[in-house]
């Protein structure tokens, strides 16, 4: 059998980024603008076309055994006044979960149950140091209150896989926005 060889990442806490960089994921607003409330706010916006976040992949095989793993990273800023988000995803193999390690900044990570039942929610705090499970059967999604970028190490299995379809057609069942100068859930309007 071919031995997969031990390897180091590093997290560069001055220039915000891991290094080396693997698989380097962006995502400008342009590629998720339709997930925003504010579509005013949004086409503003495009003129710049703002990076949103952008994620580190380890190269590691997408095979039962191994753990992938990378460094996820949320600019500050929101879009009207909803934070700066992820789009969001569940695992292709939804009975797989995830830690997610917070190394930098202060955000939210929302949850909605995938399971055959009606869909519930949760959401926890995310700030340096917080060790968030994302358990199986659960859609995530994360997003940056703070003024600095939100970053954290997210670590499940080989095989996971991912699913964003759903959530790109119906989104999450809240939102956070920001009111009164706080971050708040609220329902979402749109949710299908
Ligand atoms: C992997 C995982 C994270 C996200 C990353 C970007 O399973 O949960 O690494 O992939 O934070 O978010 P999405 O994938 O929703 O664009
Ligand atoms: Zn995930």
């Amino acid at each position: 059998m071919e031995l997969f060889r031990p390897i180091n990442s590093y997290y560069d806490f001055e220039n915000i980024k891991m290094v080396p960089e693997g698989d380097l994921i962006t995502r400008n607003l342009s590629d998720m603008d339709w997930m925003y409330q504010d579509q005013e706010a949004v086409q503003e916006l495009l003129k710049e076309d703002p990076q949103i976040y952008r994620y580190y992949n380890v190269d590691i095989p997408e095979e039962e055994g191994h753990l992938q793993h990378c460094i996820s990273i949320i600019n500050p800023g929101k879009v009207g006044n909803e934070y700066n988000m992820t789009k969001g995803h569940f695992h292709e193999i939804k009975g797989t979960a995830e830690i997610y390690y917070t190394i930098q900044g202060e955000g939210m990570l929302f949850m909605q149950s995938v399971t055959d039942g009606e869909p519930e929610f949760e959401a926890l705090e995310m700030k340096k140091g917080t060790l968030s499970y994302v358990p199986p059967y659960w859609a995530h999604r994360t997003i940056n209150t703070g003024e600095e970028p939100l970053a954290f190490i997210g670590i499940y299995p080989g095989e996971a896989g991912h699913v964003y379809g759903e959530i790109e057609a119906k989104g999450f069942m809240k939102l956070l926005i920001e009111k009164d100068g706080e971050p708040t859930i609220i329902d979402n309007p749109n949710y299908k």
